[in-house]
């Protein structure tokens, strides 16, 4: 099984789409793809047609097991999505209740590294939509993982965001003792601004080989997928945007080759 987090403390810069964009390509080429929405804004959840506002299983109640993960309960909160191949955990808005319910509770840290274990045959790949916060469930997602995606707008105020975002990863990675890779991913790329291209050649003079070579460009069919619940490479696998992420797609997998 390998497992990818995508996540960064900035909102808006491709998180959700990257996943899902991901995802389907994975569920294309025959693998079999779980991706978890660990944001209790749901958007991942939405995007497949469920209301995280009102559904009643969801990755919260992972949590509600005082840091154990009870054999079953993992595969019963699994729905499947319009594209085969590619299951969804739900996300739902109570999720954003739970750091304060953590509070003092030990091993919360590992609940989603405990619920993949209780998985691992059942799936090829696992992407982990994130939210804008570092929070109990960002340090899931990360102890998690073996490879993490760091979507980053190509735009002025990117770096800022970024700097925050590996400043939390650095954080998290010394005292996890783990050994996270990651990479930083330019998205919404046009190279027909200033912003655009002024912005991705600082992001790559700061982060240097930790950046991917190539960037997202701007592509409104991510959004039109979005409206009609499609993974991008169903509603249309040859625009630019898609082919940018299948690109994408053969730098991850050379990254981490056989997973753990
Ligand atoms: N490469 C892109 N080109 C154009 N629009 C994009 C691109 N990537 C994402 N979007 C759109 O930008 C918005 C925010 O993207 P999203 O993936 O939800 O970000 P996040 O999860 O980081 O908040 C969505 O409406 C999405 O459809
Ligand atoms: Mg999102």
């Amino acid at each position: 099984m390998r497992i990818w987090a995508i996540a960064n403390q900035k909102g808006g810069v491709g998180k959700t789409t990257t996943v899902v964009t991901l995802g389907g390509l994975l569920a294309s080429q025959g693998k079999r793809v779980l991706v978890m929405d660990l944001d209790p804004h749901g958007s991942l959840t939405s995007y497949f047609g469920h209301d995280p506002d009102t559904i009643e299983q969801s990755v919260f109640d992972l949590f509600m097991h005082k840091g154990a993960v009870p054999d079953g309960l993992p595969e019963s909160l699994i729905t499947a999505t319009s594209c085969p191949g590619l299951d969804l955990m739900p996300a739902s808005t109570a999720l954003a209740t739970l750091e304060r319910r953590m509070v003092g509770v030990d091993g919360m840290g590992l609940i989603i590294s405990k619920t993949l274990a209780l998985l691992w045959d059942q799936y090829d790949f696992v992407l982990i939509d994130n939210s804008p916060s570092l929070g109990v469930l960002m340090i899931n997602a990360l102890a998690a993982s073996q490879q993490l995606v760091v979507p980053v707008q190509t735009e002025f105020l990117a770096i800022k965001g970024l700097e925050r975002m590996m400043h939390t990863l650095s954080m998290v990675i010394r005292s996890q003792k783990s050994n996270l890779q990651h990479m930083i991913l330019p998205t919404m790329f046009d190279r027909r601004t200033q912003a655009s291209t002024q912005s991705l050649r600082t992001i790559k003079q700061t982060w240097g080989d930790n950046v991917w070579k190539f960037a997202i460009p701007v592509d409104t069919k991510f959004r039109d997928a979005s409206m009609q619940g499609l993974v991008p490479s169903e509603l249309d696998a040859a625009t630019h945007g898609v082919r940018a992420y299948k690109k994408l797609l053969e730098t991850l997998l050379e990254k981490t080759p056989n997973g753990i």
